[in-house]
């Protein structure tokens, strides 16, 4: 899509879509003008059938800020530090079983499994139920393949199915955490309280299926992208090896560079001028992040990968009251996947002759599959 946002940047940066009926944004400053104004630039999206109706993401405030602070209160960065070694450990295990192959799909083997397996975990989901977990996390994430109306009806009832599923798992789950407390997110959730007021069991079980459905498909691909980049730029991965501090910022321009999410979709609340263009009440305004993270009025050689590069605003991760909640457990789990997907892969490649699918879903980047080769490391 790089090319186009380019194109767009400079020729239309925002334009009204004629057949999509909605505003596509593309420069930094006018896209970061839309994610500051929430009271003109509604998340409350109007769509059906959407997975995440109702949920933190299409809040507006003031329940928005209510919900928000209630739910940090358990979901605090402290308590996703803690997460560093178990993460350590069940990403050496993946590593263990791919390592004696010569080369593997780390899509499948590696940057799928870790964030469901962490997320799963992280909620109090025991081991035997995982394989439901991943499956739910599959649905969620698949997108239409083509737009038919066979294949619409049949991804619907797909998502219905699941839907009930998680919530029937979830509310049993809520029950048992009430009865019983453990040392797990769910009953945090339970406990968290703000001026007297706690969450119900609804608006809990619909948090732990944004969290599956926020969280597990982007820091899969925040992963892939940025190994791809490691087969892409070979050097990497010796220069990584040799100064890991690098790897931070190295992690925030993959971020930046091949941003998980493409865009994000906001619903405005009243006629507004927006640099010079004229947008209506109710209409919808598409935010390409990915292509503001390549502005160049913003970034100094933007289509450039700069391992260093400081300060780095991306908008990878949004901005504003919507900022991600899971920020800083993404950039954990990437931070310690990575150096050790160097240490035991050496000489990563892709597998000569693959060629490289990409996600269908105009709204996340990632590859389907990474073939890739390797010579074991230490
Ligand atoms: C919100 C990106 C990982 C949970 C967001 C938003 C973006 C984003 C762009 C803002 C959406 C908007 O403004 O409409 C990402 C990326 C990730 C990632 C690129 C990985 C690299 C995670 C993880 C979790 C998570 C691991 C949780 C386990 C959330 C939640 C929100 C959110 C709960 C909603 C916050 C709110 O509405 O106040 N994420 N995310 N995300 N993300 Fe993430």
């Amino acid at each position: 899509p790089f090319p186009w946002f380019k194109e767009m940047r400079q020729t239309q940066p925002i334009s009204f879509d004629q057949h999509r009926q909605c505003w596509d944004l593309f420069r930094y400053d006018d896209i970061l003008a839309v994610l500051k104004n929430p009271q003109t630039f509604s998340s409350a999206r109007p769509a059906v059938g959407a997975v995440l109706l109702g949920s933190i993401l299409s809040m507006d405030p003031p329940k928005h800020n209510q919900m928000r602070a209630i739910v940090s209160k358990a979901f605090t960065p402290r308590s996703i530090a803690e997460l560093a070694p178990r993460i350590t450990q069940i990403t050496e295990e993946l590593l263990h079983q791919a390592k004696g192959k010569q080369q593997i799909d780390l899509v499948k083997e590696i940057s799928t499994p870790l964030p469901v397996i962490v997320i799963a975990e992280l909620l109090g989901v025991p081991p035997e139920d995982r394989k439901l977990f991943k499956d739910w996390s599959d649905v969620i994430a698949e997108t239409v393949e083509d737009d038919s109306e066979a294949t619409i009806k049949r991804f619907m009832e797909r998502r219905g199915r699941t839907r009930q599923e998680l919530d029937q798992y979830f509310m049993q789950v809520v029950a048992e955490r009430r009865k019983q407390p453990r040392n797990d997110l769910i009953t945090k959730l339970v406990e968290a309280e703000l001026d007297g007021q706690k969450l119900q069991d609804e608006e809990i079980m619909e948090f732990c299926i944004v969290l599956l459905a926020a969280g597990n498909e982007t820091t899969t691909n925040l992963i892939t992208n940025a190994v791809r980049l490691f087969t892409e730029r070979p050097e990497l991965q010796e220069k990584l090896r040799q100064e890991p501090q690098l790897m931070e910022t190295a992690v925030e321009e993959v971020l930046r560079f091949y941003s998980p999410i493409l865009a994000m979709n906001r619903y405005a609340t009243e006629d507004v001028q927006l640099n010079g263009q004229q947008i209506k009440k109710g209409q919808q305004v598409v935010t390409w992040i990915a292509s503001a993270n390549r502005d160049e009025q913003k970034f100094s050689d933007a289509e450039q990968f700069v391992a260093d590069r400081s300060p780095n605003h991306h908008l990878a991760f949004g901005h504003g009251i919507h900022f991600c909640l899971g920020a800083p457990l993404a950039r954990l789990e990437a931070n310690i996947a990575l150096p050790l997907i160097l240490k035991h892969f050496h000489q990563l490649e892709l597998v000569p002759g693959s060629d490289l699918k990409p996600i269908p879903s105009t709204f996340v980047y990632g590859v389907k599959s990474l073939p890739i080769q390797f010579k074991p490391g230490t």
